[in-house]
């Protein structure tokens, strides 16, 4: 069984800890902050119940605290750890302090994996971490996103990579290997770019939020799980892709910093699902209960996704 260390509890953290142990991993959890580990247990055993009640596994919740322990001290999370995930606040100097503290009490072969979602981690690691240094970076929740984007340190042993896709391929998940760090990745950078184009489309007034999902949702989602982009360019034909670019027919989104429309919904306290409001109103809605809609709605899709196929292979 790989011993897996997970530090930080966090959103990311505790899900990130089920999705090992769900991979069959025995994994260590550490968090600074008492009350998010404290709680982690709770969260893990709800995600487990959703997948479990939709007949995604047979896991109980004897077995997730037998493969799952909760640990204060930094040191015993690390001390037999073959993996040690870094899931903590984005912040340099708090991943630049924790990476040095872990240092004196980790195996020296252990792999470090950032989960970082844009600072680069490699430069704030010690120099004795660096033959081992990734990033295996997860989509929330991972227990239901299968990309990972695993990025190898630029002196790091060619086998981590592969060792971390052949794992994370191993647990069902979607690993891909990008050739170097870019802040976002792929799939954010692109999401960033929808963002701006979004919130431009929004305090411009030319549609509201609801509109704008619907053309998301009953439009442009539909081809994208079967041709991602480029053989969805294939099949338009690419010398009318080609005139497309040329003409400028899709003017690229202009580089807003902030909208409008945020600044005015955040002023209003509506900060999405945990207040009850956002761009939709959730009413007296449990986020628990909204969190596992969503999940069982995601698993309803997925199953019919690997049913249909993608044409991508
Ligand atoms: N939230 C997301 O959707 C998402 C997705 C992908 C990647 N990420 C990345 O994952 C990381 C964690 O994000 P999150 O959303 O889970 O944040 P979070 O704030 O929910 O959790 C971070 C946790 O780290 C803990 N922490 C801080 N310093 C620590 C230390 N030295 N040792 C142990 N624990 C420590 C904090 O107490 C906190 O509980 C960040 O790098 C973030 O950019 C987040």
């Amino acid at each position: 069984m790989m011993q897996v260390a997970i530090l930080g509890a966090g959103v990311m953290g505790h899900a990130l800890a089920l999705v090992h142990a769900l991979g069959g991993c025995r994994v260590r959890l550490t968090d600074t902050h008492g009350p998010t580990l404290e709680a982690a247990p709770a969260l893990m055993a709800q995600a487990l119940a959703t997948l479990r009640d939709a007949g995604e596994t047979d896991r109980d919740p004897a077995w997730l605290a037998s493969v799952v322990t909760t640990h204060t001290s930094l040191a015993e999370t690390v001390a037999n750890a073959e993996l040690i995930v870094e899931a903590i606040t984005e912040d340099a100097e708090a991943k630049r302090a924790l990476y040095a503290a872990l240092d004196p009490h980790a195996p020296r072969d252990a792999i470090l994996a950032s989960n970082t979602s844009y600072l680069d981690p490699f430069p704030l690691m010690p120099e004795s971490r660096r033959h081992r240094a990734a990033i295996a970076h997860w989509y929330t929740p991972p227990y239901l996103v299968d990309l990972v984007d695993v990025v190898a340190g630029p002196r790091c042993d060619p086998e981590v990579p592969q060792r971390l896709r052949d794992l994370y391929a191993g647990m069902g998940k979607h690993p891909i290997v990008l050739r170097r760090f870019v802040p976002g990745y792929i799939a954010n950078r692109i999401q960033a770019v929808i963002a701006m184009e979004l919130y431009t489309l929004l305090d411009h007034g030319v549609a509201d939020a609801a509109e704008i999902d619907a053309a998301i949702v009953h439009g442009l989602s539909l081809r994208l799980p079967l041709l991602g982009h480029f053989m969805k360019a294939d099949f338009t034909g690419l010398a009318l892709v080609q005139k497309a670019l040329a003409a400028r027919m899709v003017p690229p989104p202009p580089p807003i910093r902030r909208s409008e429309a945020l600044d005015r919904l955040i002023a209003a306290g509506a900060t999405g699902v945990m207040a009850g409001r956002g761009f939709y109103d959730y009413g007296s809605a449990d986020p628990a209960a909204l969190f596992e809609e969503r999940d069982r709605r995601l698993i309803a899709l997925k199953r019919a996704l690997k049913e249909i196929g993608s044409m991508i292979r």
